[in-house]
Parts: C-alpha cells; sequence; structure tokens
C-alpha cells in the first residue's frame, strides 16, 4: 500500500517537499485512506455558532468555521474554495451583530498559510490533460460534531462528480497545530483525476475513495483583534459607527439627515464652521435642511468630533451618479383647512391598542426573546421561528396552539444561518432563505436538529453591501418566490447587481427568473387576493411612499438605482402601487403581507409595518383590469415592530417582531413573538371603500345610527406622488376636495360620496367626523383610510 502511494504521489504531484520553502508548513502529508477509518469524538469549539454564513472581509457568500482557539477556516462558496485558515477570529460587526450599518464581519488573526500556498484550486485532469469544469457549492452536513462541506464537479460533457470535503483542526505528536481535510470523491470517470492545489502544486485525490491531506505548523504566538482604527480607512468612519450618526445619514443619499456629500458642498472647510457645525452636532437642532431635528451628541469629544467632519468633508468633491441632473421640485402645501380637533389614536395618530376584534396572547418570554425573520407551520403545528440576530437560528417550538406561553417547548434547531427572513414548508420540508441562499434543512436522524443545509438555490447576484437582503419567502405552484432589496454603500463608480430590486421566481432545480424590477427594500411578500403575489417596499429613495404593490411580470416599480446605464436617461414609467401607503401616516417600513381568514374582514388583507408599528389592513378591488384600493389602521398593542405574519393551525394570526436599536425598531423594542385570535367580537369602522364613478362607496362594518350626514363629517385630500432621487418624496398637488353629495344605504352600512374633482393616480385621504356613531353606540375603532385611485371606473 505505502509502495503504491508513493508512486501515486510521485505521479500526480510535483513533490510534497515544497511546502516547506516559505517556512509555513512544518511539513504535510498526503494520505489517501480508506473509507471509516475515522472515529471521531465530538470536539469543543470556541464559538456558537461555530460555522456560520456571512460577508466576511468584504466577499459574500462565505462560511466561517471556528475550528478551534488556534484555528479559523473560511470558505468562499462562491468559487467553492478554501478562503483562508488562520489563528485568530472574527470581529461579528453589523446590524444583526451590534446594530450597526453598512459594516460587515472581519477576520483578524494571522493565517497559518500565505494567500498564494493555499491550496484552494480545483483541477481535472482528462488523460493526463487539464480541461474546463464548473464547481458548485451543494450544500453541508454536520455529523458527529464535523462539518462536511459538499461539492459537485460539472465536466464538460455532463458528467457530475460529487466532491465532499471535511475539514479539521489538528495537532501532531509536539503539539503543533494542524489542518485536515479529508476528501470524498464520487462518480469519477477512470480517465478522469481531481486536484486540490495551488499554483506551483497539486495533489490528487483518490478516485471514488477517501483521501486527507494534512498541513502541520509552526505555533503561532498568541493573536489579538488589530485596534479598531487600524481597519479604517478614515477614523471618522469609526468614530461614526460607533456613535448613532449612519442611522440618519448616507454618504450620497439624503435619508432623515442631509447627506456628506451635500453638507460638504454647502459648507466652506474652515474653523468657523467647523466651530458651528460641532456645536450642531453636539446640541442637535433643525431649520437648515428642514424640519426634522438633529438629536444631540453631548457625550462626543473635540477630538472626534473634528475627525467625524475632516471624513465629512472628503466628500467635498464626490457628486453621486444619483444626483446629476435631478430636477428639483417644489411641494405643493395643501390649503388650510379648519384647524381638526387634535389628534388622538385611530384619528390622526397610529392606534395604541389590540383591535377590539382580536385577543392578544404574548409567546415570547424571559428565556426566548426572538427577533423574528420568518415563521412557518410544520404540518403537525410546531411551529418555526427563524431569527434576524447572531445567532442566525431556526427554533422549534412546540405547544404554542394553547395559551400558555409557559408549557410552550422551545427548541434551537438550526443556527449560524446569515439574516434568515424568510420560511417554508413544503410538504413537511424545511426551507429557509438567507441573505444569499435559499436553504433546505433537513434532519436526517430524527432527532428535530438539522444535520443538513442544502442549497436550493444561490444563483441570484450579491455583493458585500450590508442592504442587499433577501426576503420571502413564499411557495405557490412549486415555486419559491423572493425579493432581493437594492445595495445602499455603492461607490459613485460601482453599479447596482442586475439582479438587485427584483421578485424571483425560483424552481426546484435551482434556476431562477426574475418577474419585475425597480424595487428598493421589499420586506414582505405574500399570497393576498385572488391568488395573486403581492410585495410591500419602504419609501425611500425614488419611493415617495411606502406600497403595497401587485407583483406584474415585466413591471417597472421606480426605484431608479437598478436601472442600466442608458435606462436612466429615459427611465420608465413607474408601474402605481395597488395602495400606496403615505410615510409616518400609514407606514415606515411595511412587511410581510397576508390574506384575512376570519371576521367581517375576511378576503382582505393585512401587512405588517417594522418602524410604524402594528398591522394595516388593505381592502383591494380590481377597477379596469388594475388592482387598487385602501388601507386601514388596524392594531398595535405588540411588543416590537412587526415583521412577519402567519396563520396557526388554531386559527389564530402570529406575529413575529423585530427591532434593531438605532434606527430599524418601533420604539426601540427589538423582539416578540405574539398571536391574535378572532373573538366574534364587532369593531365599528369602516369596512371597504370601493371607486365608483365620480365619487366612492365607503361602507362600516355595521349600521351607522340614525344622524344627518353632512358634507363636512368627512374630510377628503387628493395628492399625487413624485419619485425623485431624494429620499422620500414630495406630495403633488395637493388638495382638499369637498363631497358634493353624501347617501347613506336603506341598511345604514354604507355610505355614497359624490366627489368633484377625483383623478386618476391620486391617493385619496379620508377622515370621517369622530363622533360617528354606530346602531348600537359604538365610536369609531379609526377614522381613517387611503385609497390609492389608480383608475376611476366608467358609469
Ligand atoms: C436622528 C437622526 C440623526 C442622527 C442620529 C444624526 N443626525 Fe446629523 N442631522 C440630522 C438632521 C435631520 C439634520 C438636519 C438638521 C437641520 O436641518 O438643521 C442633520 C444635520 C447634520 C449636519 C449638518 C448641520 C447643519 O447645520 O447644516 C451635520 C454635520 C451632521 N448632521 C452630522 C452628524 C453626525 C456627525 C452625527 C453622529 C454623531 C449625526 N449627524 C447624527 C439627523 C441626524
Amino acid at each position: 500500500m505505502l509502495g503504491l502511494l508513493s508512486k501515486y504521489i510521485r505521479q500526480h504531484t510535483k513533490g510534497i517537499g515544497r511546502g516547506y520553502r516559505q517556512g509555513f508548513f512544518l511539513f504535510m502529508i498526503w494520505a489517501l485512506l480508506s473509507a471509516c477509518s475515522h472515529p471521531e469524538k465530538p470536539k469543543e469549539r470556541p464559538l456558537d455558532p461555530w460555522a456560520f454564513r456571512s460577508v466576511l472581509d468584504k466577499k459574500p457568500r462565505m462560511l466561517t468555521l471556528a475550528l478551534d482557539t488556534a484555528c479559523y477556516a473560511a470558505y468562499d462558496l462562491t468559487t467553492s474554495r478554501l478562503y483562508k485558515l488562520w489563528k485568530g477570529g472574527v470581529t461579528l460587526e453589523g446590524t444583526v451583530y451590534t446594530n450597526k450599518k453598512n459594516i460587515q464581519p472581519t477576520s483578524w488573526g494571522t493565517p497559518y498559510i500565505e494567500k498564494d500556498l493555499l491550496p484552494n484550486r480545483w483541477t481535472v485532469l482528462q488523460n493526463g490533460e487539464a480541461i474546463d469544469f464548473e464547481i458548485r457549492h451543494k450544500g453541508y452536513v454536520f455529523r458527529n460534531g464535523q462539518i462536511t462541506l459538499q461539492f459537485e464537479m460539472v465536466l464538460g460533457d455532463g458528467t457530475i462528480i460529487q466532491l465532499h470535503e471535511k475539514p479539521e483542526f489538528i495537532r501532531d505528536n509536539q503539539g503543533s497545530p494542524g489542518f485536515s481535510r479529508t476528501f470524498l470523491t464520487r462518480n469519477v470517470p477512470e480517465n478522469i483525476a481531481i486536484g486540490v492545489g495551488n499554483a506551483d502544486e497539486v495533489f490528487y485525490l483518490r478516485s471514488n475513495a477517501e483521501s486527507e491531506w494534512k498541513a502541520f505548523f509552526e505555533p503561532l504566538p498568541e493573536q489579538h483583534p488589530s485596534a479598531l482604527r487600524d481597519q479604517y480607512d478614515h477614523l471618522g468612519i469609526l468614530w461614526m459607527e460607533n456613535s448613532d450618526c449612519y442611522t440618519c445619514h448616507e454618504e450620497k443619499n439624503r435619508m432623515v439627515g442631509p447627506s456628506f456629500v451635500d453638507i460638504a458642498d454647502k459648507y466652506e472647510k474652515n474653523r468657523e464652521i467647523y466651530a458651528q457645525l460641532g456645536r450642531k452636532i453636539i446640541e442637535g437642532g433643525s431649520g437648515i435642511w428642514g424640519e426634522t431635528p438633529m438629536n444631540p451628541h453631548p457625550d462626543l469629544s473635540e477630538g472626534e468630533i473634528k475627525t467625524m467632519l475632516d471624513y465629512i468633508f472628503t466628500f467635498k468633491t464626490a457628486v453621486s451618479r444619483e444626483d446629476r441632473g435631478q430636477p428639483v421640485v417644489q411641494q405643493t402645501a395643501v390649503q388650510e383647512d379648519l384647524p381638526l380637533t387634535p389628534p388622538k389614536p385611530g384619528f390622526g395618530v397610529p392606534l395604541e391598542g389590540v383591535h377590539p376584534s382580536y385577543d392578544l396572547v404574548t409567546l415570547h418570554n424571559d428565556n426566548f426573546k426572538p427577533r423574528v425573520g420568518a415563521l412557518a407551520f410544520l404540518p403537525d403545528g410546531g411551529l418555526l421561528v427563524s431569527t434576524w440576530d447572531s445567532m442566525g437560528a431556526v427554533y422549534l417550538l412546540k405547544g404554542v396552539e394553547g395559551n400558555d406561553p409557559e408549557k410552550i417547548e422551545i427548541k434551537r434547531i438550526a443556527k449560524g444561518l446569515a439574516e434568515p427572513l424568510g420560511l417554508e414548508v413544503v410538504d413537511g420540508d424545511i426551507y429557509v432563505l438567507q441573505k444569499h441562499e435559499l436553504t433546505k434543512l433537513v434532519d436526517t436522524d430524527g432527532d428535530d436538529m438539522i444535520d443538513e443545509y442544502q442549497v436550493v438555490c444561490d444563483a441570484w447576484g450579491v455583493t458585500d453591501d450590508f442592504h442587499e437582503f433577501a426576503f420571502g419567502l413564499l411557495h405557490k405552484d412549486d415555486h419559491f418566490y423572493i425579493t432581493l432589496s437594492m445595495a445602499m454603500r455603492l461607490m459613485a463608480n460601482e453599479r447596482q447587481h442586475p439582479d438587485r430590486g427584483r421578485t424571483l421566481k425560483i424552481s426546484k432545480d435551482g434556476s431562477f427568473e426574475a418577474l419585475d424590477y425597480g424595487l428598493r427594500t421589499p420586506n414582505g411578500i405574500g399570497e393576498g387576493v385572488d391568488g395573486q403575489i403581492f410585495v410591500t417596499d419602504n419609501q425611500g429613495q425614488w419611493l415617495p411612499g411606502n406600497k403595497l404593490i401587485h407583483v406584474q411580470p415585466g413591471a417597472y416599480n421606480g426605484m431608479a438605482w437598478g436601472l442600466s446605464e442608458a435606462e436612466e436617461k429615459n427611465p420608465p414609467a413607474m408601474v402605481p402601487p395597488a395602495i400606496w401607503l403615505p410615510d409616518k401616516e400609514i407606514g415606515n417600513s411595511p412587511s410581510e403581507p397576508i390574506l384575512m381568514r376570519d371576521g367581517p374582514y375576511k378576503g382582505q388583507m393585512l401587512h405588517g409595518d417594522v418602524t410604524n408599528g402594528g398591522i394595516k389592513r388593505d381592502f383591494i378591488e380590481k377597477v379596469n383590469g388594475v388592482y387598487q384600493g385602501a388601507v386601514f389602521r388596524f392594531s398595535q398593542g405588540f411588543t416590537a415592530g412587526v415583521n412577519r405574519l402567519a396563520w396557526g393551525p388554531d386559527g389564530a394570526l402570529y406575529v413575529g417582531e423585530v427591532g434593531m436599536v438605532g434606527g430599524w425598531s418601533w420604539k426601540e423594542n427589538q423582539y416578540g413573538l405574539e398571536k391574535i385570535k378572532y373573538n366574534g367580537k364587532s369593531t365599528f369602522e369602516m369596512l371597504a371603500i370601493r371607486a365608483k364613478p365620480g365619487g366612492f362607496e365607503i361602507e362600516f362594518t355595521e349600521p351607522l345610527a340614525d344622524r344627518e350626514l353632512a358634507a363636512e363629517d368627512i374630510k377628503v385630500e387628493q395628492w399625487w406622488y413624485l419619485p425623485t432621487a431624494a429620499y422620500g418624496g414630495p406630495k403633488m398637488d395637493h388638495q382638499n376636495l369637498m363631497p358634493a353629495k353624501v347617501d347613506i344605504s336603506q341598511d345604514k352600512k354604507k355610505i355614497y360620496l359624490d366627489i368633484p374633482g377625483l383623478k386618476q393616480e391620486h391617493v385619496v385621504y379620508f377622515r370621517l367626523a369622530e363622533d360617528l356613531q354606530s346602531a348600537d353606540g359604538q365610536n369609531l375603532w379609526s377614522s381613517e383610510a387611503w385609497y390609492t385611485l389608480n383608475q376611476i371606473p366608467s358609469p
């Protein structure tokens, strides 16, 4: 056997000795193993989760393995290659780790093998000649506390070779650290040899059998994360990340506050201005850029502020692509109206309580505080909850149908997922949507723990941008549907990846088709009326309001960042949303839409909102072939902002909540899992608003009390939205309308309004008199509605 082995090595490698060259390797062993020669006892790992997905070192689709305190390994799953082997660790920073936008995890420490010498290039020889092939990452499996990565090599003639790699940290007899890679190949044809190596040497794997590569290294001294400041091009970025500046400011785009480009362009860079702006940052204030105030920052030192301003002023000459040639838009103000009574919950401002027709049960507790990324039910009633946090976990909850949170069994069944924002159960199988991959989770041994993470689709385009979320997950007619948000931090010379800002339809074979384009942050997809797919989108650049969108093939949804250079000069017309969700009024970051199953609202839709909080109700109708309708306030009273909704087998609506302190939250709350169940009590409110030729019909849940209705009892406004490159957008031609005629139906449940001056493609806002009552003496739960009048029906 040994003779055979050395002959094999002489034949197929250029010699093992070369590894000594740079003094890196103590020695290297190339062993051919027979299968099952490796009894393993589970290892202690230095991190939980020890195998995790993330962006790492500005590379997307990375898998990091914290094998030992002395050894980390990372694989680039885009190229299916070992990326780095090092002693040190990973700085876990970014939204899910430290509530900081813009940044992502980075590795620190010292590599055991220099980049150039890392044996990470795959080679395929056919009769001794190198041939072209494709290598794909297929997932990984956990067994006995170890991980095995699974790859597939596809040869030109269609042959598919399975290639498994089990990496592990090892030590030799002297205690020197080492790295072992156990390979297993399957379906390798006779004339084919598979190798892995660097530019100098290649190690050939045994065909259709196991082989092991081992290397031992000089021990490295203890490692420490480099001082944070070394990781930054400019210290100002570090100080601003450590403070809250990026919550409201972006470099090129106006958000809550002005962009750095705008600030740098407005002011001279001199001592007086530094003093003036420094005071403003410390004290906060408004009035220079608009009415929104900046919060005070009394804890910042003079030095920190100077460094931040130095950084802001580096943007002085940089003019972003989006800002070029942007028309200046004047907002048209609505003419002043009779003063309204001060707003109270549901009447001009958000509701405060839970909808009276529903009872709320809290399911989270002190030991389980999920930042819910997604929800789904197993056929046996078990609730799956994925978490948008540093654990990237999926939990299985048993017993949620009872109303006793104490009796719920909670088990973490999967972890190490990158921002899992979608879950679906299809024929009992669990699918989870990560930032960069749709993954099937498999429990192979029936212990309710996931041991296999199988790639279903990872074909869509990604960069390292923190804002490139994948939202989902919907399964319908044998396909998966997801949405992809746009990158936020591209440099002026970079373009969005063409797959961003789209709804994707993914087939079981992993191929996908893009249905529409021009979405911004579409954090919600679901099946709505008529079995149609709806997504929600967040206001921001090019989105003057939040939206509920009917997904239509080929539709352009208005966010211009993803347009090609040619299109950008002459942008296509935006397909209007089914419903505009005016910012701060009835939305701020809408999330998952879902079809209503109960009560008088059956057949309507609901959607959550992360920063506006609560759940909103959507009545949708089709006019001239186009979906449109009204959004109503529905329920508040949840612990945190609402991210995901799912109907449980017990008929309750499960509400998954999330928040990130510093911008993406409702009242700074970060977690929550609750359910609401219909209790049969009636709530007096508008049930539906239907467009009619020249007016509207408003239907109520209960007959109105006997009372004359005058035009003044129904306040109506209309406006339209102009998408601009700026954050949010102006209401255009904003005006008050006066109903010319108000009629009440015989059954007192409907009123008919003739409203002269209504215009298509406008938002129509309704606010009913506060003292309107039902025949049984109820007051209105909420008096407002926003109807999106895409089409006016013809008589
Ligand atoms: C809560 C949101 C928010 C946060 C957090 C925030 N800003 Fe601002 N910032 C604003 C707004 C809004 C304005 C515009 C104020 C105005 O119109 O006068 C502004 C304006 C500014 C200006 C221009 C001031 C002027 O008078 O022209 C600077 C400089 C600035 N911010 C820097 C910072 C820095 C540095 C931080 C972090 C330490 C920060 N901001 C954090 C919202 C914010």
